[in-house]
């Protein structure tokens, strides 16, 4: 059977994925592809670290020019997370004459229309599917199965790490620091955790999503995010009680030719597909304007989930379909589709907010009537007696917490209102305001 000899550069977590579906189903692969994945070279940085899995003699090494410098080698895996040095030799492979697969959405989020513009110059591809979802196959999807499509609005859980923790904190009762230490561990989290829970890693996928589903560069640190790092466990147990779970949810609606963009913890509904998806899990709707809408659910990160997207392009990528795709979709291209990102203060949902106020007369009248004449309708109020949900709050012995659920209201009226609930002398400590995912 023919052969076609690949590489794996970076072999962390997904890595050691990837080596252990080419050698452990060599024979799968091999029917799927109609030819030999070969893996001939994997590269580390260092050679002595132990790793859980045995290569064949001659394939391990820490010099990245044994891949660059030996024209058999003609796909290679890209998995060195990060922007350098990962973006430097990705250029050099393709100058090298290689097709690439990466999982890497930083890089290509970062500089897209450089590796692209370089790729096409080149006659080379890149693919991408471990970048976005891990092993939900949402970029093939979007790119191929939806071209009869204008995507109208996707709507996702496009983080394992922060579902993970959401998801920890919910059910066991566990702390935030310990559900990420767990989440670590079990390799979902980036290097740097900060960007899975501060939103980076979501607004990066989104921008990559939104670049394929709406032809727009948006740069995805324009995109306005919250991470799970902002609210309290307490507010998952008044959203209990309210009906709702919280949940990161990275959201792209198309808007009178204007797209809005947001990265956010949200309150959904309870039974809502969305609201159900547990650990490590992502989640998208996807919704076209012929298609109607459809839901994906699957592992989000991880490493064989994610491995699994990474040799299906590498298979893609070896029988040619990868260099179809990519040249017709002429993605970061200069054809830029000229849709604009929508203002933020247009925004419009309805709102959770949670304030710490004083335990005495007229306080809710001042929060409410601050609220009323930002005309924002209030749904629901919830004021406890004092008991152990206040005390984990830490709220002093007069203080008792204010939990109001708005009707839909515009975010730059939302934002303005709670700033103006803050500076009443009988308000105390942050407030929160989190949006509200109905239907
Ligand atoms: N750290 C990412 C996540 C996995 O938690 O979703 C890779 O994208």
């Amino acid at each position: 059977m023919e052969k076609t000899r690949v590489a794996i550069v970076g072999m962390g977590t997904v890595g050691t994925g990837v080596a252990k579906l080419l050698l452990d189903h060599g024979d799968r692969t091999a029917r799927h592809a109609g030819r030999v994945l070969w893996l001939e070279k994997a590269v580390v940085a260092d050679l002595s670290k132990p790793r859980t899995i045995d290569l064949p003699a001659g394939v391990l090494t820490d010099r990245v020019e044994d891949v660059i410098e030996n024209p058999e080698i003609k796909v290679v895996a890209q998995l060195i997370g990060g922007l350098e040095p990962a973006r430097t030799i990705t250029l050099k492979l393709l100058e090298a004459g290689k097709d690439i697969v990466t999982a890497n959405k930083a890089l290509l989020a970062e500089h897209g229309p450089e590796l692209f513009d370089k790729a096409r110059s080149l006659g080379r591809s890149i693919a991408f599917e471990a970048a976005v979802a891990g092993g939900i196959p949402i970029i093939a999807n979007i790119s191929q199965c939806f071209s009869a499509n204008q995507v109208q609005s996707l709507l996702g859980i496009l983080n394992g790490t922060s579902n993970f923790i959401l998801s920890q904190m919910d059910e066991s009762g566990a702390d935030y620091e310990t559900a990420l230490q767990k989440a670590q561990q079990l390799g979902y989290a980036e290097a740097d955790p900060t960007m899975d829970v501060d939103g980076s890693d979501a607004a990066q996928k989104l921008a990559i999503l939104a670049h394929l589903s709406f032809g727009s560069w948006i740069n995805w640190r324009e995109i306005p995010k919250v991470g799970i790092n902002t609210f309290h466990a307490t507010d998952m147990q008044y959203a209990k009680q309210l009906g709702y779970r919280i949940k990161l949810v990275a959201s792209a609606t198309l808007i009178n030719d204007q797209l809005e963009l947001v990265v956010a913890p949200t309150l959904v509904k309870k039974g809502r597909p969305l609201a159900e998806v547990r650990g490590a899990y992502n989640a998208i709707t996807v919704v076209g304007d012929a298609v109607g809408d459809i839901f994906f659910h699957g592992q989000g990160a991880g490493q064989m989930p994610t491995a699994s997207a990474v040799v299906a392009d590498m298979i893609d990528t070896a029988v040619g379909r990868t260099d179809i795709t990519f040249r017709r979709l002429e993605l970061w291209s200069q054809r830029d589709s000229g849709i604009a990102l929508r203002a933020t203060s247009l925004l419009s949902s309805r709102y959770y907010m949670r304030f710490c106020a004083s335990d005495k007369p007229g306080v809710l009248a001042e929060i409410t009537g601050i609220l009323g004449r930002n005309q924002i309708s209030i749904a629901s109020v919830i004021q406890h007696e004092p008991t152990t949900v206040e005390s984990a709050l830490g709220t002093a012995a007069n203080q008792v917490p204010i939990v109001i659920m708005t009707h839909q209201a515009p975010e730059g009226a939302a934002q303005k209102a709670v700033e103006q609930i803050q500076q009443l002398e009988t308000v105390h400590g942050p407030s929160i305001r989190m949006r509200v995912l109905e239907k």
